[in-house]
């Protein structure tokens, strides 16, 4: 996708519901184009989910006590969107906006895999996997047992990738490999690989699975991206670039009446009426405010279901990661509640810093959302310690952490659909002059890129519609 830019000028007049990241780029998009847009946002700031909490910072949940941030200069903990892939349109928003981007180390060979209650690092996971797979596809080839398949060159070129795969030893067993890691690298001598692996039956039992196939999928490119200095730079941008002078923050939308020849809505304190509306609620939260959209529209919104999700950020004096474990940025995957650790991707050898204690979903972020800001840490602090040790809660400095589920005009970090079915179809077209967007509408959910997409979408047949009737 390149810059998009909608043809000719519009004149009508738009309510845009919402300046999460679909609502300020629907309302960026539009203006444009010379269209005369009122941004509503139920909260006090623009971004929704897209949020990068600082020292000084508050942050409040439903039914819960507000955290004060208290992390040092420079730090920031991105409790939304944190990794962009190359391919997303958020990175052709970047560019135009002018935003600088630096690497997100999304993989990284030195982080650790902990599955069955033991630690290695990915590299070492990796190799003895790809090591004892190796071994038994090639002993099969050579045995002849996949012969039905393979032709004699086949058969050839087969083994001499499987030798290199796995790193097979002259009888085409994996006996280790160097690829493992070490606990004294080579330099004036040799160094002293890491003792194993062990035999096929425990690395087969470890289950690693899941944490080193992460990165396959076409989301989690390598190499991913991030906006320097947080991701709220893309708020911050398209904030000033839609106008602050048209965006009403603490504007709780009450009613949405979609009439002959507009739309009116209404809010806490106010009302109005434009030639049009774009709606980027969430869909469980529109569903609930009065309208008249007719029940077709109305049981497809509730159709999607939210998402728990939830983060905490630990900061620590020293950046004992780097200093000692050598990882510089990266994930470390777990079959804990936790599920990852994430090591930041900037300020390396600073003198503080952030790591992402947990990133969970669904029943683990249930887990963790019900309980107090202390007893979250208390909990990630406990797993974190299997895999790091003692200084991974006695040199915490501060930490906060966010339940999406429990952010007020939100509640969820994203939706599922049970499956893209005519509902969903249905949302991507307008109801009268309401229009829909957000990520829940594409098949980029929980991306600031469907956001993004879906904005785009929404604005270019609103623009078709406006130059007919014009
Ligand atoms: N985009 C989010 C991430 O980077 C979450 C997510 C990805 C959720 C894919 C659902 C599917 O982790």
């Amino acid at each position: 996708p390149g810059d998009f830019t909608l043809k000719g000028r519009g004149a009508a007049s738009v309510v845009v519901l919402g300046a999460g990241v679909a609502g300020l780029t629907a309302a960026y998009e539009l203006g444009k184009a010379g269209y005369d847009c009122t941004v509503l946002e139920a909260s006090g700031r623009t971004g929704g989910r897209n949020l990068t909490l600082r020292g000084g910072d508050r942050l409040t949940e439903l039914n819960g006590p507000a955290q004060d941030v208290r992390f040092g200069d420079g730090v920031y903990f991105n409790a939304g969107p944190g990794r962009i892939a190359p391919w997303m349109v958020t990175m052709d928003y970047c560019r135009e906006l002018g935003i600088p981007i630096e690497t997100f180390v999304n993989t990284n060979a030195a982080a650790y895999v902990h599955t069955n209650g033991r630690t290695v690092r990915n590299k070492t996971a990796r190799a003895d996997m790809y090591g004892y797979i190796a071994e038994l596809l090639a002993k099969a080839t050579h045995q002849g047992s996949l012969d039905r398949r393979l032709t004699k060159d086949d058969r050839e070129r087969l083994l001499e990738f499987l030798r290199r795969f796995g790193d097979l030893g002259p009888r085409l067993a994996y006996e280790g490999s160097e690829r493992r890691g070490f606990t004294t690298y080579p330099g004036m001598g040799g160094g002293t690989e890491i003792a194993g692996p062990a035999g096929l039956h425990d690395v087969l039992a470890a289950g690693v699975g899941r944490a080193i196939t992460n990165d396959f999928g076409y989301d989690q490119a390598t190499p991913m991206f991030q906006p320097v200095g947080g991701m709220d730079a893309i708020v911050a941008r398209l904030t000033e670039a839609v106008g602050r002078d048209r965006i009403r923050t603490g504007a709780r939308v009450t009613s949405i009446t979609d009439l002959e020849h507009g739309v009116t809505v209404a809010w806490e304190g106010g009302e109005l009426t434009a030639d049009f509306c774009v709606a980027t609620l969430p869909p469980h939260v529109l569903a609930k405010i009065s309208h008249n959209f007719g029940q077709k529209v109305t049981t497809a919104l509730k159709t999607p279901v939210p998402v728990a999700a939830g983060k905490i950020g630990l900061e620590y004096g020293r950046r004992w990661w780097e200093l000692e474990d050598r990882i510089y940025g990266g994930v470390t995957e777990t079959d804990l509640d936790i599920t990852h650790i994430w090591y930041p991707s900037y300020d390396y050898h600073a003198q503080r810093g952030l790591l992402v204690g947990y990133y969970n979903s669904d029943e683990a972020a249930q887990l963790y959302g019900a309980l107090t800001p202390e007893d979250r840490r208390h909990r990630a602090l406990t797993q974190g310690k299997k895999i790091h040790g003692e200084k991974y809660r006695s040199e915490l400095l501060s930490s906060v952490s966010i339940a999406w589920e429990r952010q007020p005009h939100l509640q969820g970090g994203w939706v599922r659909w049970p499956s893209f079915d005519s509902s969903f179809t249905l949302l991507q077209r307008p109801s009268g002059r309401v229009y829909f967007a957000g990520d829940w509408l594409t098949h980029l959910v929980a991306w600031q890129a469907g956001a993004m997409e879906s904005a785009r979408s929404a604005v270019t047949q609103l623009h078709q519609r406006a130059a007919r009737s014009a």
